[in-house]
């Protein structure tokens, strides 16, 4: 499998950086360990916002449909649990297939479990970056047109953590071009469901994936608060309390509050939604959208 590297992966220089602002992003937390930390988050069957959000993506794949051959280009497909649904929804003899991740370790594990699956497609490619960087993402969008097709779709699946950074939705926007598609598929809030929705964040393996980011930055003694929800920004947000009681946010997750609130906030960013389907059992949305015409 051919792997490459764009731009540059942040280190413990960035991550200190941010820790002065108060904040580890989640983003420190997945190289390394990480990665297997993640896969033991992802096998556990409590952690139901993984399965909600592959039951929007399994609900919503058929109805993109590609006319032309076109670059699929799976953003942070962490082990690969999609794959699977992404081989049976899209032919790839006509498509080709790039896997981006911040994370040596998750592209690893993913080629390892999925082997067979990749070994299938006829054009595969896996990009070491870091898509929360300025002009990364569209750098990689150019390069996929210039070695394989003219149409690229983004797939952006369980991504509410890396939507809400505001700046990467504007990057994906940035990055498209008037044939190309994003789709997003993202868990709600629910407000019934509130408590049912931040217990997710409280399992020990999430725990154990943030202390990985923690222990990078040398932080010692504390304790995990209690995941908020942050009606502001509609985000579910999850604190570290050090011994010393100064407060890191270690995790926020945008949750759209209704389709309304998710389009305002797509149309923001640059993007125009084709469809938004709501799924009422699992509170999740799934989105195909477009670049704005006035962007
Ligand atoms: C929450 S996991 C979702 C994985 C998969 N889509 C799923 O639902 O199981 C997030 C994935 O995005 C990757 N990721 C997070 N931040 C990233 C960044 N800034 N650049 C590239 N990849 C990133 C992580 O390494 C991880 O594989």
């Amino acid at each position: 499998m051919r792997k490459i590297t764009i731009g540059k992966i942040p280190g413990k220089k960035e991550l200190l950086e941010k820790l002065v602002a108060g904040a580890i992003p989640i983003k420190f937390c997945y190289p390394d360990e990480g990665g297997d930390k993640w896969d033991e988050l992802r096998g556990n069957k409590k952690y139901f916002l993984g399965d909600r959000e592959y039951k929007s993506l399994i609900r919503n794949l058929s109805k993109i449909k590609l006319s032309e051959p076109t670059n699929i280009l799976h953003l942070g497909p962490g082990n690969g649990i999609e794959i699977p649904a992404i081989c049976s929804a899209f032919d790839f003899k006509k498509h080709a297939y790039f896997g981006v991740d911040i994370s040596q370790r998750m592209i690893e594990n993913m080629i390892c479990y999925h082997n067979l699956e990749l070994a299938n497609i006829k054009y595969s490619l896996f990009i070491l970056a870091d898509l929360e960087s300025k002009g990364v993402l569209s750098e990689i969008c150019n390069l996929a047109k210039k070695k394989q097709h003219q149409n690229n779709l983004l797939l952006i699946t369980g991504q509410g953590v890396l939507c809400s950074n505001p700046l990467f939705l504007r990057y994906v926007a940035a990055s498209l071009d008037k044939n190309d598609l994003a789709f997003i598929t993202i868990e709600g809030d629910d407000l019934q469901r509130r408590k049912e929705i931040l217990q997710t964040y409280n399992l020990r393996e999430v725990e154990n994936l943030l202390l990985v980011g923690l222990r990078r930055a040398d932080i010692g003694n504390g304790n995990f608060l209690p995941t908020l929800f942050n009606e502001d920004i509609h985000q579910a947000e999850k604190y570290f309390e050090t011994d010393s009681g100064e407060k890191i946010l270690c995790l926020s997750s945008y949750k759209p509050s209704s389709d309304r609130q998710f389009e305002v906030t797509l149309r923001e960013r640059g993007l125009q939604a084709e469809f938004i389907d709501y799924f009422p059992q699992s509170h999740t949305y799934a989105t195909l959208c477009r670049r704005s015409e006035n962007v």
